[in-house]
């Protein structure tokens, strides 16, 4: 029988299907909805330390490939998060708050605001594409960044710490190894990359930001290219892979290129919520077929060759 439970830095899922930080993990009602869904895990939406109202409409564009989004982060700051979160009763899996800000100090204030049993670990948001000072602007100054991871694991009371990467930044496994050396746990690969989109009736960018981020299919091939390249590097720690994942064959390829467990994000857009038991029901027939017994003995398999 194959087996599709995981560890992860120490948290256990029950599959590995994690939902994307920015769909749904931003009220307590929506979670409950994930973990009914059937999702191993959950990555919350951004959550900064003050509020953030988020940028003016349209911020979202759906492309043939996928989708081009500027929010602009908006969350209901760490004090209110804190609150929904709390409401959260008979929840059983486990739930990765997503941090952000500009500066340690920041960053350390949500995670302190944040640590309450529910939440069994951090990721660290250092490369959202559209935001000013919040995202990669963090992964292009190495010494931020390593000051970010320290001090978030230093107020972590030892739950693991991630680091979200982007592929806008040439020399990826490079920032990877300053995060796992400034403490993270684990990494984890991508967020959108910047893209933007043309009116050609209005004759101006789509989006009121100009800039957004790409996601979906659009994605996928370079997030397999980055989780491929940090497992060739960093075998024996974790890695989640995330980018345009859609159906069973994607989750495998991610795993087989070297991810401990991947996340969902544009597909519930497209798809809906059913789309987790849908997977599941996929990658372990494959399992079955193939003679793997658990997720762990697929793992990195893709570099063998
Ligand atoms: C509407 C939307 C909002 C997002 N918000 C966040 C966010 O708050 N924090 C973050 O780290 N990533 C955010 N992301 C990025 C996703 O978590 C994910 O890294 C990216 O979309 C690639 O995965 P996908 O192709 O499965 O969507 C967002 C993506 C979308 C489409």
């Amino acid at each position: 029988m194959a087996k599709l439970e995981v560890t992860v830095a120490g948290i256990k899922l029950r599959n590995p299907l994690i939902l994307a930080s920015g769909i749904l993990g931003i009220t307590s009602g929506l979670m409950v909805r994930v973990e009914r869904a059937g999702a191993g895990g959950i990555v919350t939406k951004t959550i900064t330390k003050k509020p953030r109202e988020g940028y003016d409409n349209p911020v979202f564009l759906e492309l043939d490939v996928g989708y081009i989004n500027a929010m602009g982060l908006p969350n209901p700051g760490a004090d209110y998060f804190a609150e929904e979160l709390r409401k959260l009763e008979n929840f059983h899996i486990p739930i990765i708050a997503s941090i952000g800000g500009s500066t340690p100090e920041e960053f350390t204030y949500v995670a302190n605001k944040l640590k309450i049993p529910l939440v069994k670990g951090f990721e660290i948001n250092a490369s959202c594409p559209h935001v000013s000072k919040h995202g990669v602007e963090i992964l292009s100054d190495r010494k931020l960044l390593s000051e970010i991871v320290s001090s978030v694991k230093s107020v972590s009371n030892n739950s693991p710490v991630f680091v979200k990467l982007s592929a806008m930044i040439n020399d990826v496994v490079k920032l990877g190894e300053i995060a796992l050396e400034s403490g993270a746990d684990g990494l984890v690969a991508i967020n959108t990359i910047r893209a933007m989109a043309i009116d050609i009736w209005a004759k101006k960018p789509v989006l009121s930001n100009i800039y957004g981020g790409l996601s979906g299919p659009a994605v996928k091939y370079v997030a397999q290219r980055v989780i491929y390249e940090l497992y060739n590097v960093f075998p024996d720690k974790p890695l989640i892979g995330v980018g345009g994942i859609e159906k069973w064959q994607d989750v495998v390829e991610f795993i087989l290129a070297g991810a401990s467990a991947v996340q969902l994000g544009s597909v519930i857009a497209k798809k809906g919520l059913t789309v987790f038991n849908e997977i599941i029901r996929g990658v372990k027939m494959y399992m079955e077929q193939e003679g793997f017994r658990n997720i762990e003995e697929m793992r990195g398999l893709a570099h063998r060759t």
